[in-house]
């Protein structure tokens, strides 16, 4: 059934999917929650293949969980972290995955700093490639487990108003996640400083705001981003301290959502600079945890 909807070998992005091939994905993946949370863990549907899990950037997440996910359906997984390959002897992207593919794998996860280093990969090797976030493009498989948190919680997307705060400019996570909701029907606001916010971004469907009380009102899910020092050059903020005060989310600014609108981020998260601690670890509106356990189940879709 899944393989009719989703009759691609790679997952590179959001954009461009429908929305029966991402709610292919979600119930798929919804399936694999019951599995993650019982004593046996273990199937074999993919006994015999072969994951490797390529990162060229950090993670803490998105590796772990696609190692879960492959091991739990029976694969063989292989980590390579790029700080610890030929890659530090100066072999390229391309030589790295030909070399891997040589091997032949049947999926390759891949992080990489550089937007669109991933799809380029993709045409170069014979095996599926999963885009585990590629610069500040894409990072498909956190739109979908964020989608699969909130679909559980709130039974649905359609109709929903998202809130997506903080550093929009560098983030991977919201753009991906501004294709998935407005592709299932939700309403998409972005709310960060000028600096933060890429112009005409209101050109995708989005409604922009640069303060987060007007921004919030009435939302019914709030989205807060870490700020992505590793891809900014220069100076984007005064002060962190300036920026908790106005973009920071705390109690106050919180109760101008819907009384019962839940809190996420996609982690890693910075306390005390874009999200109060309260909120993050508030065990009836924060989703925080609930996302990464989605996290696994997605990654096995
Ligand atoms: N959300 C996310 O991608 O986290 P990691 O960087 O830890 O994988």
């Amino acid at each position: 059934m899944t393989e009719h909807f989703y009759p691609h070998r790679h997952l590179l992005g959001i954009q461009g999917l429908g929305p029966l091939e991402l709610t292919a994905l979600l119930d798929l993946a919804d399936g694999y929650v019951e599995q993650n949370r019982s004593v046996d863990k273990r199937k074999n549907l993919l006994r015999g293949r072969t994951l490797v899990n390529l990162f060229f950037e950090n993670s803490t997440r998105t590796r772990t969980s696609f190692e879960l996910a492959g091991k739990r359906l029976g694969a063989d997984v292989i980590n390579m972290q790029a700080s610890s390959s030929s890659v530090q002897k100066g072999e390229t992207l391309i030589d790295t995955a030909m070399t891997l593919n040589a091997m032949h794998l049947d999926v390759l996860v891949v992080r990489h700093p550089d937007s669109g280093a991933v799809k380029l990969l993709s045409e170069k090797v014979n095996c599926a490639v999963i885009n585990a976030g590629d610069g500040s493009h894409e990072h498909p498989t956190q739109a979908l487990l964020d989608a699969l948190t909130i679909r559980r919680r709130k039974g649905q997307l359609a109709g929903l108003t998202v809130a997506i705060c903080g550093d929009v400019q560098h983030s991977r996570v919201a753009r991906s996640n501004i294709y998935l909701l407005l592709t299932m029907g939700a309403r998409v606001r972005l709310i960060g400083p000028r600096t933060l916010i890429p112009t005409q971004v209101d050109r995708m469907g989005v409604e922009v705001f640069h303060d987060m009380r007007t921004g919030l009102k009435d939302v019914d899910v709030v989205m807060m981003l870490r700020i992505q020092n590793e891809r900014m050059r220069g100076n984007f903020i005064p002060s962190i301290r300036e920026y908790f005060h106005f973009f920071g989310l705390d109690y106050a600014k919180l109760s101008l959502a819907k009384p019962d609108a839940v809190i996420m981020h996609p982690g890693p998260m910075n306390r005390g600079v874009e999200i109060d601690s309260d909120v993050a670890d508030d065990v009836e509106r924060s989703l925080i945890r609930e996302q990464v356990e989605m996290g696994v189940a997605v990654r096995m879709a």
